[in-house]
């Protein structure tokens, strides 16, 4: 039988992640994978993260199982973070998810049954494992276009014209903040344009919100999510805890679907069953930690003052990194690393250039030229400054 496999495509973030870890030289610097790193180079556990899970020590009795689509606690409390205090439980479908793949997975699944004609639309570019996820599972898709290479910026117009193609049912895929790989995101005015053109071609919105409190701020990182949600009867979302709790590797995520109330039940019914066709349960360690720091006000306090602090390191690395090529390049070609916001911006380097980088000095990012801010600190910034100069990017 498995003489019969064929090799798969290796994904290229965590082929990237493999050889970082296996490259001997001392003064490599890791631009790749999405995770933060404070200036030490450590993916600290959140403070806020550490005390609750010394007071779920102390008090968890059992773990038997949870409900099939994880807790109600944890699908209200990250209701209430992504879509508002006063969002509206009677359309609230939610499951929770191995991380934020899960629910971008499950809820591909979720899409497959209700409409398995549906063209799924992702963003030119987009995370790979999008359309790698919508390929194995068959399903159809297409693009729009959402960087202009030149000004580094969002093409709105490119992506409104493709976007008013999309048949009724059709599904699109939007970053709700911090858009991976580009860094490049959409203005209040935009999110308000695109609902519009969602509503007039009957198309649903599944939001991917993987970073929210990386941005501009955890209510506005939030805000073309909830706009969407107030204007469209259907919408889906995908959310990670991954990155604005630090806790990766505990695998929190959750699926939202707001239905009509009269789809509810259904739908919930059937996010249960996906998950136990998929994995039975969802992990609930992570989940639970999160449920305490979102419905306790001293550890939100502070796990929102950990993360606002984490934000701002990574703006003034974008500040940092923006002036210091300014200053080597002569130029403000770079000007728009300073406008981006999240982990990550496309610098628009070949990738013959990015090669350069790692091999010539052990500067590691993602092919397309995707560098994670949060990988630098004060010392690296000036490195990696010159390294582009050397590299004639
Ligand atoms: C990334 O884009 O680097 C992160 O989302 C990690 C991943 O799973 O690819």
């Amino acid at each position: 039988m498995f003489d019969t496999l064929k090799p798969q495509p290796a994904d290229k973030i965590l082929q990237l992640m493999a050889m970082f870890r296996e490259d001997p030289r001392a003064d490599k610097i890791d631009l790749g994978v999405g995770v933060y790193k404070d200036a030490t180079g450590l993916t600290p556990v959140m403070r806020a993260v550490k005390a609750a899970e010394q007071r779920l020590w102390e008090t968890e009795r059992t773990k038997t199982y949870t409900g099939l689509a994880g807790e109600p606690d944890y699908h209200a409390a990250m209701a209430g973070l992504i879509l508002g205090a006063g969002f509206d439980a009677a359309r609230m479908a939610a499951a929770a998810t191995p991380g934020g793949t899960g629910a971008i997975r499950q809820g591909l699944e979720l899409i497959r049954l209700a409409a398995p004609g549906a063209t799924v639309w992702l963003p030119d570019p987009t995370w790979p494992n999008h359309p790698s996820i919508i390929a194995y599972l068959g399903m159809k898709s297409a693009t729009y276009r959402y960087f202009d290479g030149e000004t580094r910026a969002v093409d709105f117009t490119g992506m409104a014209e493709d976007l008013g193609r999309a048949a009724p049912g059709d599904v699109v895929l939007l970053h709700g903040c911090c858009h991976n790989p580009t860094g490049a995101n959409l203005n209040l005015a935009q999110w308000g344009e695109v609902a519009d053109i969602l509503a007039k071609r009957g198309a649903i919105p599944f939001i991917d919100l993987a970073y929210q409190g990386f941005g501009d701020g955890l209510d506005a990182d939030a805000a073309g999510t909830r706009l969407i949600a107030a204007c469209l009867p259907e919408v889906m979302i995908a959310a990670s805890c991954s990155k604005n709790f630090g806790i990766y590797r505990e695998r929190a995520g959750l699926l939202i679907a707001l239905t009509s109330p009269a789809s509810r039940t259904v739908t919930q019914g059937t996010l249960a069953f996906l998950n136990r066709q998929n994995y039975s349960f969802p992990p609930d360690h992570g989940a639970r930690l999160v449920t305490m720091i979102l419905t306790d006000q001293e550890f939100r306090a502070d796990w929102q003052a950990e993360l606002e602090a984490v934000r701002l390191s990574m703006l003034g690395l974008r500040e940092q990194l923006a002036n210091e090529l300014r200053r080597v390049t002569g130029s403000d070609r770079f000007g728009f690393l300073a406008q981006h916001r999240g982990m990550f911006s496309r610098l628009g380097a070949t990738p013959e250039q990015v090669e350069r980088l790692r091999a010539e000095h052990g500067i590691y990012m993602v092919g397309d030229s995707r560098l994670n801010i949060a990988g630098l600190n004060a010392t690296t910034v000036p490195i990696l400054a010159q390294a582009i100069v050397d590299c004639g990017i």
